[in-house]
């Protein structure tokens, strides 16, 4: 069997797939799934450390991307897209495709937000009485293993009083994330949380909630506001073998508590750096951008070759890159349930057997 190294979907501990396969509650005609899938929620509020509600609809991470859009943005609604990588552009593709005009301000995909761009675009917009509906961002871009510093960003969009929209799919649950200040933060199932892929997770403001009830979203799948109150019903028939699934990751994750999940992945984080600089292995992203959660190492033109020798002969899945950036990273996930020294350990192992 190989072990997965990947930075999504991560490996899933037995209790979480003991819990899955256990008898589950009728999500359309037992309240004892709406009971457990609001304890879920709370719970869930406790991991993104937030006041905000947090709701849990049924589809992988890109649902809860294009959900937020979908129930954001009206035809015509100007959004600051920021981006320094391929889910900050996919923002920008979303607002296209739902009748907005997306501002991209991009940065090159190995630095930080081009805070200046993004200075001066608010100032624009607020010159020629222009606003943005919302701005986009992502937390962690997976691809490239960076981690983006929202504070600064998040600053300038309270000075100008513009909705902020977070995909922290690949950094919830494996980092802080500033919840409290962000207006929609997503998350998903099948990464830090090490369940399986199948749902989405929001925490998301009262002015977002507003903002929504305001345009009332035509669409059913891709609308959040449905999932503000349950108490009626789920949107659509809900996933209750997933919803056990992440019941179950999230208590581990609370049982454990989050200062000591926090210091497991930077532990793991460190671990793979070290490795990969005893094998001459340069890591893309600069040290004050590297995620806890993904390491991402630098081999132009060798990714994928290195990646399927690890797989065959080493019997070990790391990733590459995406994009264009495919054949030149190499990714290795140390999120939720692969987070640990040890089994970084077990993941350098395979890649130095191969490098050598
Ligand atoms: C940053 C980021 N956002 C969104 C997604 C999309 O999630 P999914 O794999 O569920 O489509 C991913 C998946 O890798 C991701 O890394």
């Amino acid at each position: 069997m190989t072990l997965s190294f990947t930075p999504g979907p991560t490996a899933v501990p037995p209790a979480v797939r003991e819990a899955m396969a256990d008898p589950q509650p009728n999500p359309i005609l037992e309240d004892e799934f709406t009971e457990r899938y609001e304890i879920l929620c709370d719970q869930l509020a406790a991991v993104y450390e937030t006041s905000h509600d947090v709701v849990v609809p049924g589809g992988e991470g890109i649902l809860g991307l294009e959900a937020a859009i979908a129930s954001l943005v009206s035809p015509g609604d100007r959004v600051l897209c920021l981006s320094n990588g391929i889910y900050g552009d996919g923002f920008a593709d979303f607002v296209d495709s739902y009748g907005g005009e997306a501002e991209l301000v991009s940065a090159p995909s190995d630095e930080g937000f081009d805070l200046e761009g993004v200075e001066s675009a608010l100032e624009t917009a607020a010159d020629d009485d222009d606003p943005f509906a919302l701005a986009t961002m992502v937390h962690c871009e997976t691809p490239t293993g960076t981690l983006n510093d929202l504070e600064p960003v998040l600053d300038s969009l309270e000075d100008h009083d513009v909705l902020s929209v977070v995909d922290a799919v690949s950094s919830l649950g494996g980092t802080p994330v500033p919840t409290d200040r962000i207006d929609v933060c997503l998350g998903a199932s099948q990464k830090c949380f090490s369940a399986p892929p199948g749902l989405t997770t929001a925490a998301i403001s009262d002015r977002a909630w507003d903002a929504m009830e305001e345009r009332d979203p035509a669409s059913l799948y891709t609308n959040l506001l449905p999932w503000k109150d349950v108490s009626d019903g789920f949107p659509y028939t809900h996933l209750n073998a997933n919803v056990a699934g992440l019941e179950t990751a999230v208590d581990l994750v609370l049982e454990e508590g989050l200062e000591s999940v926090f210091e497991r992945h930077e532990a793991a984080a460190e671990r793979c750096r070290e490795r990969g600089a005893e094998l001459g292995l340069e890591v893309y992203p600069d040290p004050e951008r590297q995620s806890p959660t993904v390491t991402a190492f630098h081999r132009p033109g060798e990714a994928a070759e290195i990646q399927q020798r690890v797989a065959e002969e080493e019997a070990v899945l790391l990733a590459t890159g995406l994009g264009e950036l495919e054949d030149d990273i190499l990714r290795v996930g140390h999120m939720g349930y692969n987070a640990e020294v040890e089994k970084v350990d077990r993941a350098m192992d395979a890649l130095e057997a191969v490098l050598s």
